[in-house]
């Protein structure tokens, strides 16, 4: 059990300056992260989908940095000419000095400029690289850590590029340098220790120390004061990583990070306190028609049903109809992501639909990349035989319909049971026989053979996104499927979970269901998820139909066009801090902690909320009843986040 002492308290208002926008023509803002262009996690979605509002902001004065792979420039990235001659420069004398720098824009949404490192032809350097990272702050990097070698390599990289870019540039235009998590960070303590003259922010998601603890099972958040950090970090051997970390940290202008739980952790860990509470957006696509999202769930539903079909074939002894689809996904921390609370619960799960004599079947998919040699061989023979009765079906059913034409041409009603003839059915009788086999998920990709849908395709389709997570600093993957408008469960332990906690009346009304993994024992959140889940699996068709109309309506508090205040306040604060007598910055007072109120049909008892939808019979299928008056009502009690005074457009 937690205690109460853990306390994440402060709500995250931002503090209001009095220049909310900055002269972006005389600066050049820089963020700098291993996942650009390269996907490893959740980082990659923070770079990935912040860039259309940040060039929105700045234009071509926004530059990405990132590791260059070949294969992920080549299918990402437009290599193009730098428009800036200083930044031309400061490349090409990396380049004449045996460094790789390439330069383009990169192809999602905004066409960021990118500028990519390779590190592998670098490599040559490491060693003397090393001596020099020595002689600035006495860390030395073991021959062995991979990672850690890269990061030296990716940051010595960075800073020399950005010692030939400030020597370009003599005074003007100031340069802004965000640094994503340690990886990044070398390059800053770097740039730092060689006074290269840069206004600097460094953010972290997740530190390290943090991620290690959880997932070996320490009761982390009751003993955060009480670690002796140095020493765990030797003997889970990552002390050097450890020292990047914590020197990036305290080497920059601003620190930030992703949620208050983690800015709470981070003051344990790392022992500085964040100045700025960033927390992760969305670039939230809005339909025209109100209901595409519905659509969109229906016709990606019927592609996972299909591949259900295949998977159980022979043991399909339950009602698609009546199915519900269920998922987890992320990266592969088992006890860190809740995985192991996720399949405790289900068992428990299971026992009460059982008990209640509940017709509802529920389907769940782990998706979490583990190491793979191959596709499970039976698990393709399925999907194989489903396609081959498909395809019997339909060969069938071209000739039935050509003989019962020519019949009717002629003008007869034709013999039924001999329309088809012995070879039709032996052809039927062959592709039946195949089968009988029960297997098991794999892989995610549009491109799979075993279930051929990307990551959103398949979210779209399912019905509750359940990530019931014991370390997660923000945890995406719950807010995608909010603004595709499908419930998710979360926990108060994810910064996503404490941040809808904090602006939502009532989360669960809206399809957001937090476990308590804070004060509440292991077993106590079990038979938590438990419950939500089968409160969930009772529900009708259109009760679920409501509530992802519901869901989908908080997509404005997820979005980046709000949640990028943030950060142009934390480059305002690093600008102030790093040439203070060219940028003030004047605070004027706190904005009030945002709330989204409760749905306006819902009545103030939460225990009576299950049912308080109109028309709840399983048969109706109108998505559209009523829920435009309920969402009207809600948009008029609904005021924008985070704003005094200027709304968004559009
Ligand atoms: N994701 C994906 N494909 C998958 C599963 C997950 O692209 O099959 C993405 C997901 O969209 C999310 C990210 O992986 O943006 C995971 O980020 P999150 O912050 O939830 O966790 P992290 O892995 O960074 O700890
Ligand atoms: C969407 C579609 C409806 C469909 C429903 C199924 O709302 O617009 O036509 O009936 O999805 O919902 P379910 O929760 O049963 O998958
Ligand atoms: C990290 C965290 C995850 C967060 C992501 C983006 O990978 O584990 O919780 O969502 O960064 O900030």
């Amino acid at each position: 059990r937690l205690s109460r002492s853990l306390s994440i308290s402060s709500l995250s208002g931002l503090p209001l300056w009095k220049e909310e926008s900055l002269p972006v023509q005389d600066l050049l803002l820089f963020e700098v992260s291993w996942e650009v262009t390269n996907k490893v996690g959740g980082i990659y979605t923070v770079i990935q989908t912040k860039a259309k509002i940040t060039v929105d902001e700045w234009g071509e004065n926004y530059i990405m940095m990132g590791p260059y792979y070949e294969h992920n420039f080549k299918t990402q990235v437009e290599k193009c000419e730098p428009p800036n001659q200083a930044i031309k420069a400061a490349m090409d004398s990396l380049i004449n000095n045996g460094s790789q720098v390439h330069f383009g824009r990169w192809l999602i949404e905004g066409s960021p400029y990118v500028i990519l490192f390779d590190i592998g032809a670098a490599a040559w350097n490491l060693d003397r690289w090393k001596g020099d990272l020595w002689n600035a702050c006495s860390i030395g990097l073991p021959y062995h850590d991979r990672e850690a070698n890269d990061s030296l390599i990716f940051g010595s990289l960075v800073a020399w590029f950005f010692k030939e870019l400030t020597d370009q540039l003599q005074d003007k235009p100031n340069v802004i340098a965000h640094f994503h998590e340690w990886q990044a960070g070398t390059g800053l303590l770097l740039s730092h220790f060689r006074k290269i003259p840069l206004a600097t922010i460094f953010t972290t998601h997740a530190t390290l120390l943090g991620r290690y603890l959880c997932a070996g099972n320490a009761d982390f958040y009751n003993n955060l004061d009480k670690f002796n950090i140095d020493r765990e970090a030797g003997e889970r051997q990552i002390y050097h990583r450890y020292c990047l970390e914590r020197a990036a940290v305290h080497c920059a202008h601003v620190f930030t990070t992703v949620s208050q739980i983690t800015a709470v952790e981070a003051n344990h860990m790392l022992h500085r306190q964040p100045d700025v509470v960033t927390p992760n957006g969305l670039n939230v696509r809005k339909f025209s028609a109100m209901h595409e999202f519905q659509n969109l769930h229906s016709m990606n539903k019927a592609k996972i049903q299909e591949f259900v079909r295949g998977h159980f074939y022979g043991h399909l002894d339950f009602d698609l109809e009546k199915t519900l689809f269920f998922f987890i996904a992320g990266r592969y921390e088992f006890s860190n992501k809740g995985a192991d609370l996720f399949l405790e619960s289900l068992s428990r799960l299971n026992y009460l639909l059982r008990v209640h004599k509940s017709d509802v079947t529920v389907v769940v998919f782990f998706i979490m990349p583990a190491k793979t040699n191959n596709f499970n061989v039976e698990s393709l023979k399925g999907q194989a035989v489903r396609k081959q009765l498909w395809d019997t079906a339909q060969f069938v059913k071209e000739k039935f319909g050509k003989r019962l034409y020519e019949s009717l041409l002629r003008g007869e009603i034709p013999d039924m049971s001999k329309i088809l003839d012995r070879d039709d059915f032996t052809i039927m009788k062959r592709a039946i026989y195949g089968t009988q086999i029960v297997f098991h998920p794999e892989f995610l990709s549009s491109t799979s053979p075993l279930l051929p849908m990307d990551y959103e395709e398949f979210v779209r389709g399912c019905h509750l996104g359940v990530f019931p997570s014991y370390y997660e600093p923000w945890g995406y993957t719950p807010g995608e499927c909010t603004v595709m408008g499908i419930p998710s469960v979360t926990t108060n332990l994810s910064g996503f979970g404490c941040f809808m906690e904090e602006h939502v009346s009532d989360p669960s009304e809206y399809g957001i269901y937090i476990v308590d993994r804070r004060f509440r024992s292991a077993d106590e959140s079990c038979n938590q998820l438990t419950q939500f889940m089968f409160s969930f699996c009772q529900q009708s068709r259109r009760q679920r139909i409501i509530q992802r109309n519901r869901t989908e309506r908080l997509s404005d508090l997820l979005d980046w066009r709000y949640l990028g205040r943030f950060y142009m306040y934390a480059r305002h604060l690093a600008l102030s801090r790093s040439f203070p007598s060219e940028f003030k910055m004047d605070h004027l007072n706190i904005t009030q902690g945002f709330r989204y109120p409760r749905p306006s049909s819902v009545p103030p008892s939460p225990s009576a909320s299950l049912h308080s939808t109109p028309h709840h019979s399983d048969e109706e299928d109108d998505d559209t009843y009523d829920e435009e008056e309920e969402a009207e009502r809600d948009r008029q009690n609904i005021k924008a986040p985070f704003t005094l005074g200027a709304e968004p457009e559009g």
